[in-house]
């Protein structure tokens, strides 16, 4: 098979990114313009903003990547770009700068469903894809667990049904006041608390389906923290140590949840492989978690190294060139896809 470089755009929430990535797995530039400061103030992601700030960085960044990696746009195989799921004035960007290039350049253009990209991060660098393997992505918009056959044959296993992992993070660290985004700083807040001062609930651990609920959790932390009825009080009357026990006991009911099910989905698939990618999988109690149970029950695991964790445009080229290998190419009235694609969903009895 030829040689296949990729050209990958990801806009699809607050970071722009541009990688090119030869072969699906060399990473030979991969950038990501974070706009992180510009949302902090509001405590979240404001889509008029975002895609303001990708406008502006979405040419720049493209640049500096091919610019980066020595290459010109003839040199280009194809032009990959993420379609959604995500903010749908911040997909129209990339989208729009992808086909823009694809017809200024007649190359061609590819369309990456940015869970897919993110279910498939942890092969980004590997020699072997682990297939088929049980794939759970856990970011700030979605929580999932798919069954990966192939880079090309990705089925959905279950879902949040309220909020996002990385959601809940957020709302727990803005509660706590550990400020903006929430994911990192309960990380690093938890290290020094008690994971088992505060029993948290573990929502639906065991029943049988592969479906998430976090807002029960969130609710739980809230009247932890204030009282049945006295919402959004401040955390001065707590001691820096209990906000480190509320932290960590939050962390580990989360953890706990998406380790059991996440090993539920391998027994119930009886695959022997587990990969993990999105912002939440940077979560060192969750990368602990899977580790020891993984091992415990014989599995092999695939973190995703840190960097493609959160959004990144590398996953979306190295998936764009197992596509564009496949034919899966795109023409020029490739619209976003703000919402969610439901698959057909494998067999819920095990
Ligand atoms: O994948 P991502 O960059 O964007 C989405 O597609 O949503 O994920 C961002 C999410 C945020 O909610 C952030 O708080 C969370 O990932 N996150 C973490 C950690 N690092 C990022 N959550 C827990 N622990 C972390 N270390
Ligand atoms: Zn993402």
């Amino acid at each position: 098979m030829s040689s296949c470089t990729i050209l990958g755009i990801e806009t699809s929430c607050d970071e722009t990114s541009a990688a090119v990535v030869v072969d699906g797995r060399h990473v030979r530039a991969s950038l990501v313009s974070s706009q992180v400061d510009l949302h902090a103030r509001y405590g979240g992601v404001v889509p008029e903003i975002a895609a303001r700030a990708h406008i502006e960085h979405v040419r720049p960044v493209i640049e500096e990547t091919l610019k980066q990696a020595s290459l010109r746009y003839q040199d280009l195989s194809a032009i990959a770009v993420a379609a959604g799921p995500g903010l749908v004035g911040s997909l129209l960007i990339g989208i729009t700068a992808a086909k823009t290039l694809a017809l200024a350049c007649d190359l061609p253009l590819v369309e990456v469903d940015h869970l897919e990209a993110h279910a498939t991060s942890a092969a980004l660098l590997s020699e072997t894809p682990p297939w088929p393997a049980i794939a759970l992505v856990v970011s700030g918009g979605h929580t999932s667990l798919y069954l990966v056959r192939d880079f090309l044959d990705i089925g959905l296993l279950g879902q949040t049904t309220d909020d996002a992992a990385g959601e809940a993070f957020d709302k727990v660290a803005a509660l706590l006041e550990l400020g903006y985004p929430g994911g990192p700083a309960i990380d690093r807040v938890a290290r020094a608390g008690n994971p088992a001062a505060i029993r948290f609930p573990r929502t639906w651990i065991d029943k049988p389906h592969f479906d998430f609920s976090f807002s029960g959790l969130k609710t739980a932390v809230l009247y932890h923290v204030h009282g049945h009825g006295r919402k959004y009080g401040s955390v001065a009357h707590l001691a820096s140590a209990q906000i480190a026990d509320v932290a960590a006991s939050f962390q580990a009911a989360l953890v706990a949840t998406l380790v059991s099910k996440t090993l539920a989905a391998a027994r119930h698939a009886r695959v022997s492989d587990v990969v993990v990618g999105g912002g939440v999988a940077a979560n060192s109690a969750l990368r602990a978690g899977l580790a020891g149970a993984c091992q415990k029950a014989g599995l092999r695991l695939h973190l995703t190294s840190l960097e493609y964790c959160t959004d990144n445009a590398a996953m979306v080229a190295a998936l764009g060139c197992r596509r564009f290998q496949a034919g899966l190419v795109s023409d020029l009235w490739l619209e976003a896809r703000a919402g969610l694609r439901r698959p057909a969903r494998a067999p819920r009895s095990r």
